[in-house]
C-alpha cells in the first residue's frame, strides 16, 4: 500500500495511493473505532458509476445509506445539505456512523461540511474520483458550501480519517476535467519542484494514457507539495498563498466567464498570465516561461481566453475574496519550481500588458 501521512494540529490521517477498492474495507478497519453504519454521499454522476463496488466492498461492515445529490457546483448548496441532514436523520445515523465521501471536489466539500455539522461532528472518509480533488482537496481540511452566490463562503476545516485514492476511477472521469485537475499538478512543479516539472514534462503521452504507476506517483507527489505548503502555514496567510500561483488572474476570468470555463482551465490562463508576469518583472528567465508555457500546452490546456473585457478582468483583480487589501499581491516565480510572494506594488500597464497575451480580441 503507497501512503502518504498528514500531520494536522489537531490530529494525523493517511492517504492510500490505490488502483481499485479492494483494500477499503481493510482502510476503515484500520481506524480504531467500531462503526455499525455508514452513510454515503455521491453525486449523481458518481453514483451510477461507483456507488455498487463500494457498497459491495462494505456492506459486511454494518448497514449502508447511499445519499446523492445532482451533479454539479450549483447544487453546493445548503438546500443539498440540508436534504443530506434529513436522510441521516431518518436512517437514524449517529456518532458511530462513518460518512464517506465519494466523488469529485463538490461531494468532498458537501460530505465533509455534513460530517463536520450533524451532531456536532462525526467521523468522515474522503474518496475523491476527480483528478482536482485527488490533489487538491485530500490535504488541507476544508469544506463548505456557496452561498447567495460567494464560492466556498460557508464552511468548515474539518479533517478526515483517512483519504482513499483509487487511480483507476480516473478511466471514467470525462477528459475536460482530467485535463482541468493538470493545472493544478502543473502549478505544484511550477512553485516548488523543479524536478517535478521535468517528471511532468518527460511522462506526458504515460499520464495522459493513464498509466496507472505514473497516476501514482504523480498525485502522491502533488499531495506531498501541497502538504509541505499547508504545514508551513495553516492559517493561509505566508505558504499558503504560494498555492495561489495563476489563481488571481484565473479568478477573475471565472467569475466573468460566468463559470461557463471550469476552474482548472481558468486557472491554466491565469498561470499563463502569472508565468508573463513573472518574466516581466525580470525574474522568469525567457527560456523557461517558453518551457512552462510548452508544458500547459502539452497537457492540452488552454493559454487564452476569448471574448473578455480586459478593463473588466483588471477591475475584477480586486475583487478576489483572497486580496485582503487594494494592492494586488500576487504568487511569483524566480525559477521554475521556486516561487514567492510579491508584496511590492505592481503598477497598472505592466499587469494589463499580462492581460493583453492571455486575452485575445
Ligand atoms: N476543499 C478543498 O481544499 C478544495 C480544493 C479544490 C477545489 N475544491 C472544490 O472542488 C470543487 C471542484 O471539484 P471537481 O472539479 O472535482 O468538481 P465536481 O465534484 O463537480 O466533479 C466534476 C465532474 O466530474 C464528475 N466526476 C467526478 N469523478 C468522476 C469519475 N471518476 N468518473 C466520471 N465522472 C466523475 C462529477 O460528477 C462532475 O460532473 C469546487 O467546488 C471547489 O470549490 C475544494
Ligand atoms: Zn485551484
Amino acid at each position: 500500500m503507497n501512503s502518504l501521512t498528514i500531520n494536522t494540529s489537531s490530529r494525523s490521517y493517511p492517504i492510500y495511493f490505490e488502483r481499485d477498492f479492494s483494500a477499503l474495507s481493510k482502510s476503515i478497519k484500520l481506524i480504531d473505532k467500531n462503526y455499525t453504519s455508514y452513510v454515503i454521499i455521491t453525486d449523481s454522476n458518481v453514483q451510477s458509476l461507483y456507488v455498487d463496488i463500494v457498497t459491495e466492498e462494505i456492506k459486511s461492515l454494518g448497514e449502508v445509506l447511499t445519499v446523492s445529490f445532482p451533479a454539479g457546483e450549483e447544487h453546493k448548496n445548503i438546500q443539498t445539505i440540508s436534504k443530506f441532514y434529513e436522510e441521516m436523520i431518518n436512517f437514524k445515523a449517529d456518532r458511530n456512523t462513518l460518512v464517506i465521501a465519494l466523488g469529485g471536489g463538490v461531494t468532498g466539500d458537501m460530505a465533509g461540511f455534513t460530517a463536520a455539522t450533524y451532531m456536532r461532528g462525526v467521523d468522515f472518509v474522503q474518496i475523491p474520483t476527480s483528478l482536482l480533488a485527488q490533489v487538491d482537496s485530500s490535504v488541507g481540511g476544508k469544506t463548505g458550501i456557496d452561498f447567495n452566490g460567494y464560492k466556498n463562503v460557508v464552511g468548515a476545516f474539518y479533517q478526515p480519517m483517512f483519504v482513499f485514492i483509487n487511480v483507476g476511477t480516473l478511466r471514467t472521469l470525462p477528459f475536460r476535467e482530467l485535463y482541468a485537475g493538470m493545472s493544478e499538478v502543473v502549478k505544484h512543479g511550477f512553485i516548488k519542484d523543479k524536478d517535478y516539472h521535468n517528471f511532468l514534462r518527460d511522462n506526458v503521452k504515460g499520464i495522459l494514457d493513464l498509466d496507472e504507476e505514473l497516476l501514482i506517483q504523480m498525485i502522491q507527489r502533488s499531495c506531498e507539495i501541497k502538504k509541505s505548503v499547508v504545514d508551513e502555514d495553516e492559517k493561509e496567510q505566508g505558504a499558503r498563498a504560494l498555492l495561489n500561483f495563476g489563481h488571481t488572474f484565473g479568478h477573475s476570468i471565472e467569475r466573468l466567464m460566468d463559470f461557463k470555463l471550469i476552474h482548472g482551465e481558468c486557472v491554466a490562463i491565469g498561470m499563463h498570465g502569472g508565468l508573463t508576469l513573472s518574466n516581466q518583472l525580470g525574474y522568469l528567465s525567457d527560456a523557461e516561461l517558453e518551457e512552462s508555457i510548452q508544458l500547459i500546452k502539452a497537457y492540452k490546456m488552454p493559454l487564452t481566453v476569448k471574448g473578455l473585457d480586459k478593463e473588466a478582468v483588471y477591475n475584477e483583480l480586486f475583487h478576489d475574496k483572497k486580496t485582503t487589501s487594494k494592492r494586488l499581491v500576487f504568487a511569483l516565480l524566480r525559477t521554475i519550481g521556486d516561487s514567492f510572494l510579491n508584496q511590492d506594488t505592481i503598477d497598472e500597464v505592466t499587469v494589463k500588458k499580462c492581460l493583453d497575451i492571455i486575452i485575445e480580441e
